[in-house]
C-alpha cells in the first residue's frame, strides 16, 4: 500500500493572518476537494491532521497499482490546491500551497480493521510519508525510494536526491514526482520514439514559454490524419505542466459537430475541474473558484456546464453569450498560474463553441496562456483564421526520419532491412501508418521478437502489406475475438471516449463479460481514467472511424438505438446538448421519429439560450423529417413544425427574405390545412421583409396575414403575431391601417401586458406604441399619450422589449420633429441601455444605443459628441447583424446633418442623397422627411444656383410622394423647406406664408420639435 501525506505550507502563518473563521472555511474547502480526489483514485482518507490529510491507497482495500494511483492523486491534489489558491490569493492576499509526500510498503496483515487501520499497522510507512512531505518543495510532490521504485517506469521523476530530515540523523533517498508520464503511455502503446519535428517542437515550446511570461499565444497545428499533430502538441506541452502550467484539453468528434456548446462546455468542465462531478458538488466547486462572479452570471455558467438545478435566468441569448465570454475571459485572466488550452480535432467543432472560442482567442494575448488548436487541412472555420495565430503545417516525415522511426520499431536485425523499405514506401511519411503496419505484421506472426528487436521470419516478397491504412486497421480489427470486436464496435458508436458503464448497458452485459482487455493489448484503445468507471479512449480517430465503418449497417443501427435508449434511460433532466446527442444517435439508428422528437426537444431547450443553436436543432429536425417514409402518418406535420420555427425566427439572425423558406412552408401548410404554422412562419417572414426594407411587399402581405390570423380565431395568437402586420403597415406609410391593427391587439389583450408573448414579450406595450407612432404620422390627437403609455408599460416587461418600444419615441418621433427629448428622456434612454447591455440581445442593445444617441443629439447638451459615439456603435451593429435597414439609414441621416453642421456640406449632401435614393427605391415612408430636410438645408447653405434648383427638386419630389389623407410626416417638412427655399430666392412674403402654415400645422399635429423650429425661424 501507499501512504499519502498532504499538508499546507506555513500553516501557522496562514492561520494567523486569516483568522479562525476564514481559516476554517478555507481548510474545509481544501479538505473536501482533496477527499474527492483521493476517492476518485480509489484511496481512502484515513485522517485529518488539522492542516492536511493522510490517505491510504491499497489498504484497507487491496488496490492494483496503488503507488501509481497515489501519484496521480498527488498531482491532482496539487492542481486542486492551485485552483483554490487563486481564490484565496484574490480574497485574502495569501499564497496557499501544499506539500505532498508518498511512501509505499507492505501492510502487516491481521492488524487491519474493517474500515479503519490501527496506527501500528501502518505506522512506519506513515512516518516516512510524513517525512517525504516535509522535504517536498511547496507545490511539489516527493516520493520515497520505495514508491519511486514502483512507479518509475510510469511517471516523470526528478533526479535522485538525498534529503536530510529534521530530527533524523541519517539522510534518506527521495525523488520528486514531476508528471504522469507520456513516455509510459508511449511504451504501453508501443508507440515510436519521437523522430524529427524538433524545430516545430522547440518553436511551440517557445510560444508556450512566452505565454508563461504573460504574453499569451495562439498556436494552430494542421496536417493530414496520422501525420503527428497530436503527438507534436503533447510533446511540446509535456514539460510545461511540470513547470506549473495547467493543461486543459477538449476534443471534437465528427458525430457531435451539430451539438451546439458541446466542445466549449467540455473544455470548461475541465477548467473548473468538475469532470465526473454532478449537481451540488460541481456547483460548489465552480463557485469557490470565481467568488467574485455575480449570481446571475453563475447561473448562466451552470447552465452551460450542464449543472444547473434551477431554471435559467431570463436573459437573451446574445447577452448570455456576451456575459459568458466576459466571464470566461475574466476567469482565465485572473488565473495566477499559466495555462494551456488545447482544442483537438477542430475540424469537427460545433459552430456555437467555435464562435465562443474565437471570442476567447481574442483575449488570449492578454493572458498567461496558450491556446492550441489542432485540425486537419479540410477545416477552414474561424479557428483556422485566428489573427495572431502561429501556424504549423506538418508535412509528412522525410524519408530519413521515417526510416529512423521504422528502425526504432523493428530494430536492426538484417532480416528486417528489406521489410523496412516496403513499410517506408507504404507509410508515405505518415508515422501512424508505419506504426500500424508494424503492429499488423507482428500480429500476423510475420515479425517475431520484442518491439525494437524484431526478426522477420519470411522472405520479404512473400509478405503482403495492405495498401491503405484503413485496410490495415480493418485487418487488425478483424483478428479480434468476436466479443472483443463487438465491444470495439459498440465503443465506436458511443464516441471517441467511452466508459464501462455505458458500454456495459449497451452490450447488455455486466462489465466483466465485455472484453476490453484485448483492445488495450492491441493498442487500439487506451485507458484514460480509473474511477468512478473505467474510461477508455480510442488510440486514434482513424481507429474509431474504421471500427465504426467496418460494421454491418444493421448491427450498427442497432447499437446506435441502444446507445440512444440507454442515454435516454439513464439521464435525468436533459440539457439541449444531451438531447441533441440522443437525437443524433437515433438518427444514426434510422429511428427518424425519435430523432425528430429529440431534436425538437433540444431546440426548445436552446430556444431561450441561443437562437442560433435552436435553429441548428430545427434544421436537423427538418432534415430528419424530410427523410421520413412517405407513408408515415405525421410526416407532413413533422416537416412543417421546424420549418415554421425557422421561418418565424430568421429575422433574429439577420436573415433575408430568401432565407426564410417561406414559400415551401406555405405550400406544406396549405397541403395540410395548417393555418397556425403558416401564421407563425408568415409573421417571421413579414418581419424579415420589413427589416430588409421590402416595404411594399410587406404591406401587401400584411393584409393577407391579418386575415389569416383572424380566421384562426385564437385571441392569444392574434395578440402575439399582429405586431408584424401593424409594423409593416406603418413603415409602408399605411398609418390608419396600422392604427387599426394595433387597436385590435389592444382590445383583445384587454390590459394584459404579456398576453400572446410568443415573439415579443409585451405585444400590448408594443401595440400601444405603434398606435402612437401611426397616430403621430397622421397628426391625430392623443398620439403623444399613446407613445408615452407604451414606453411606460414596456419598462416593466423586460430588457429586450424596452428599447424596441422606445424606438418609436426616441428615434422615430424625435427625428421627425414630433418629440423634443428632455433631461428625463436622456436619463431613461441611458438606463435602458444599461439594462440592455446586461441582459438583452444584440438587436436590443443596438436599439438602446440608437435611442441613447438621438436623445443626446437632439438635446442641447454638451454630450452631443458622446451621442455620436453611441450612434456609431449602433450603426455598427445594424450593419454587422443586418438589422432593420431603415434604422441604419436613420443613423446616416444624423451623421449627414452633423456633417453639414460642421461645415462639410459636400459630405452631407452626398450622404443624404444616397439615403434618399434608397428610401425611394424601397418605399420606406417614415424617414424621408428628415433625410430631405438635411439635403435641402445643406444645398441651400452651399447656395449655388444649381444647388438651389436641386433643393427645389428634392422638395417637390417629397411633396409628390402619394400618401394617405392626413399624413403629416411629409407635409410638415415640405412646408418648412418651402419657406427656406423662398428665403433663398429672396421671397420674404413667400417665406412668411409658408412659415405660418408650417407653424400652424406643427401646432395642430402637436409636433413640439417642429414647433420649436418654427419659433426659431420667426
Ligand atoms: N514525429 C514522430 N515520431 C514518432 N512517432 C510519431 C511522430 N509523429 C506521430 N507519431 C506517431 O504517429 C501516430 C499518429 O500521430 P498523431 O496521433 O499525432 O496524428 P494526428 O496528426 O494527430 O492525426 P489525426 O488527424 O488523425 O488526429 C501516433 O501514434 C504518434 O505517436
Ligand atoms: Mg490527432
Amino acid at each position: 500500500m501507499t501512504v499519502l501525506f498532504a499538508d499546507v505550507v506555513r500553516s501557522m502563518e496562514i492561520a494567523a493572518s486569516l483568522g479562525p473563521e476564514r481559516l476554517h472555511q478555507v481548510m474545509t474547502e481544501l479538505v473536501s476537494r482533496s477527499v474527492a480526489v483521493v476517492e476518485h483514485y480509489g484511496g481512502t482518507v484515513d485522517k485529518f491532521t488539522g492542516d492536511g490529510i493522510m490517505a491510504l491507497f491499497g489498504a484497507p482495500i487491496t488496490l492494483e497499482n496503488h503507488a501509481f494511483r497515489a501519484c496521480l492523486a498527488a498531482l491532482e491534489l496539487q492542481q486542486v490546491a492551485r485552483s483554490l489558491a487563486v481564490e484565496v490569493a484574490h480574497r485574502d492576499g495569501i499564497d496557499l500551497q501544499i506539500r505532498v509526500g508518498l511512501n509505499s510498503g507492505r501492510v502487516i496483515t491481521g492488524e487491519v480493521g474493517a474500515t479503519h487501520l490501527g496506527y501500528t499497522a501502518v505506522g512506519a510507512h506513515v512516518g516516512m510519508a510524513q517525512r517525504m512531505e516535509s522535504v517536498a518543495p511547496p507545490g511539489g510532490v516527493m516520493l520515497s525510494e520505495s514508491t519511486a521504485r514502483l512507479v518509475e517506469d510510469r511517471v516523470v521523476l526528478g533526479e535522485r536526491e538525498t534529503v536530510h530530515i529534521k530530527g533524523f540523523a541519517t539522510a534518506v533517498p527521495a525523488r520528486r514526482l514531476l508528471a504522469a508520464d507520456l513516455e509510459h503511455r508511449r511504451k504501453a502503446r508501443g508507440d515510436s520514439r519521437l523522430v524529427g519535428r524538433q524545430s516545430e517542437k522547440d518553436a511551440v515550446a517557445e510560444l508556450v514559454d512566452r505565454a508563461g511570461r504573460g504574453e499569451g499565444t495562439i498556436v494552430a497545428v494542421t496536417g493530414r490524419p496520422g501525420v503527428g499533430k497530436t503527438r507534436l502538441v503533447r510533446e511540446s506541452v509535456a514539460t510545461a505542466s511540470s513547470r506549473g502550467f495547467e493543461v486543459f484539453v477538449t476534443y471534437c468528434e465528427s458525430h457531435t459537430r451539430d451539438v451546439p456548446f458541446h466542445v466549449i462546455s467540455r473544455l470548461l468542465r475541465a477548467v473548473f475541474g468538475i469532470v465526473g462531478l454532478a449537481g451540488e458538488e460541481a456547483r460548489a466547486r465552480v463557485r469557490s473558484q470565481i467568488p467574485e462572479a455575480g449570481a446571475e452570471d453563475l447561473l448562466l455558467l451552470d447552465d452551460l456546464l450542464g449543472i444547473c438545478d434551477s431554471g435559467c435566468p431570463d436573459i437573451s441569448p446574445d447577452a448570455r453569450r456576451r456575459r459568458l465570454v466576459n466571464l470566461i475571459n475574466a476567469v482565465s485572466l485572473a488565473r495566477p498560474g499559466p495555462a494551456i488550452y488545447i482544442v483537438e480535432d477542430a475540424q469537427w467543432i460545433d459552430s456555437v463553441s467555435e464562435s465562443l472560442l474565437s471570442d476567447f482567442a481574442a483575449a488570449v494575448p492578454r493572458m498567461r496562456a496558450t491556446l492550441l488548436v489542432v485540425y486537419r487541412p479540410e477545416y477552414s472555420g474561424t479557428l483556422s483564421r485566428l489573427p495572431d495565430a502561429h501556424l504549423f503545417t506538418l508535412a509528412p516525415l522525410s524519408d530519413s526520419h521515417i526510416a529512423e522511426l521504422i528502425k526504432g520499431l523493428l530494430g536492426e536485425h538484417p532480416s528486417v532491412r528489406g521489410l523496412s523499405m516496403v513499410i517506408a514506401d507504404r507509410a508515405a511519411g505518415v508515422p501512424f501508418a508505419a506504426e500500424e503496419i508494424v503492429r499488423d505484421l507482428a500480429e500476423r506472426g510475420e515479425l517475431e521478437g520484442d518491439p525494437g528487436a524484431c526478426v522477420c521470419v519470411r522472405e520479404v516478397r512473400d509478405i503482403h502489406v495492405p495498401a491503405s491504412l484503413q485496410a490495415i486497421i480493418g485487418a487488425r480489427i478483424d483478428r479480434l475475438s468476436a466479443t472483443a470486436k463487438r465491444t470495439l464496435h459498440a465503443a465506436a458508436v458511443i464516441g471517441a471516449q467511452f466508459d464501462t458503464e455505458l458500454l456495459g448497458s449497451v452490450l447488455d452485459s455486466t462489465p466483466d463479460s465485455m472484453d476490453v482487455a484485448p483492445l488495450i493489448e492491441t493498442a487500439l484503445v487506451e485507458q484514460i481514467a480509473f474511477t468512478p468507471h473505467a474510461t477508455y479512449a480510442f488510440a486514434h480517430p482513424l481507429i474509431q472511424m474504421v471500427a465504426y465503418e467496418s460494421q454491418l449497417k444493421a448491427g450498427r443501427s442497432e447499437l446506435h438505438r441502444r446507445v440512444a435508449a440507454v442515454l435516454q434511460r439513464t439521464q435525468g433532466g436533459f440539457t439541449g446538448q444531451q438531447a441533441a446527442v440522443v437525437a443524433t444517435q437515433y438518427a444514426a439508428a434510422g429511428d427518424l421519429r425519435d430523432a425528430f422528437d429529440w431534436h425538437m426537444q433540444a431546440a426548445t431547450w436552446y430556444g431561450a439560450r441561443d437562437i442560433r443553436a435552436a435553429r441548428k436543432s430545427w434544421q436537423q429536425a427538418l432534415r430528419v423529417a424530410d427523410r421520413l417514409p412517405l407513408d408515415e402518418p405525421d410526416r407532413l406535420t413533422m416537416r412543417i413544425a421546424p420549418r415554421a420555427r425557422l421561418c418565424g425566427t430568421a429575422f433574429q439572425v439577420g436573415g433575408t427574405p430568401a432565407d426564410t423558406g417561406f414559400d415551401e412552408l406555405r405550400a406544406l401548410t396549405t397541403a395540410a390545412g395548417d393555418k397556425k404554422s403558416l401564421a407563425v412562419g408568415m409573421a417571421g417572414h413579414l418581419t424579415t421583409l420589413t427589416f430588409n426594407a421590402h416595404h411594399q411587399e410587406a404591406a401587401g402581405m400584411a393584409s393577407e396575414f391579418a386575415t389569416l390570423v383572424e380566421s384562426i380565431g385564437d385571441p392569444a395568437m392574434t395578440v402575439g403575431l399582429f405586431y408584424a402586420a401593424a409594423q409593416a403597415k406603418w413603415e409602408a406609410g399605411a398609418a390608419s391601417e396600422s392604427m387599426r391593427l394595433a387597436q385590435r391587439i389592444i382590445d383583445i389583450a384587454d390590459g394584459d401586458p404579456t398576453m400572446g408573448s410568443l415573439v415579443i414579450r409585451s405585444p400590448l406595450a408594443n401595440a400601444i406604441a405603434v398606435k402612437g407612432a401611426a397616430g403621430m404620422s397622421l397628426g391625430r390627437p392623443g398620439w403623444r399619450d399613446d407613445l408615452e403609455e407604451g414606453v411606460v408599460l414596456a419598462r416593466s416587461v423586460g430588457a429586450t422589449t424596452r428599447p424596441f418600444v422606445q424606438l418609436y419615441k426616441y428615434a422615430a418621433a424625435t427625428q421627425n420633429g414630433a418629440v423634443l427629448p428632455d433631461a428625463q428622456d436622456v436619463a431613461q434612454a441611458a438606463e435602458t441601455l444599461e439594462v440592455a447591455q446586461r441582459s438583452a440581445n444584440n438587436t436590443a442593445v443596438a436599439y438602446a444605443l440608437l435611442n441613447r444617441a438621438t436623445t443626446l443629439i437632439h438635446t442641447d447638451s454638451d454630450e452631443r459628441s458622446a451621442g455620436f459615439e453611441f450612434l456609431a456603435k449602433a450603426r455598427e451593429i445594424f450593419v454587422d447583424e443586418q438589422l432593420i435597414v431603415a434604422l441604419r439609414r436613420m443613423s446616416d441621416i444624423e451623421i449627414a446633418r452633423e456633417r453639414a453642421r460642421s461645415g462639410d456640406l459636400d459630405g452631407a449632401i452626398e450622404l443624404a442623397t444616397a439615403v434618399i435614393v434608397e428610401q425611394f427605391d424601397t418605399g420606406e415612408m417614415i424617414f424621408r422627411g428628415p433625410a430631405t430636410t438635411v439635403l435641402v438645408e445643406a444645398l441651400l447653405s452651399r447656395g449655388s444656383t444649381a444647388d438651389i434648383n436641386d433643393a427645389e427638386r428634392a422638395i417637390d419630389r417629397l411633396a409628390a410622394v402619394p400618401t394617405e389623407p392626413g399624413f403629416v410626416l411629409h407635409e410638415l417638412p415640405v412646408l418648412r423647406l418651402r419657406a427656406l427655399l423662398a428665403c433663398a430666392h429672396g421671397d420674404e412674403a413667400g417665406y412668411q406664408q409658408f412659415l405660418e402654415r408650417f407653424r400652424a400645422k406643427a401646432q395642430e399635429a402637436d409636433f413640439e420639435g417642429y414647433l420649436a423650429q418654427a419659433q426659431a425661424m420667426a
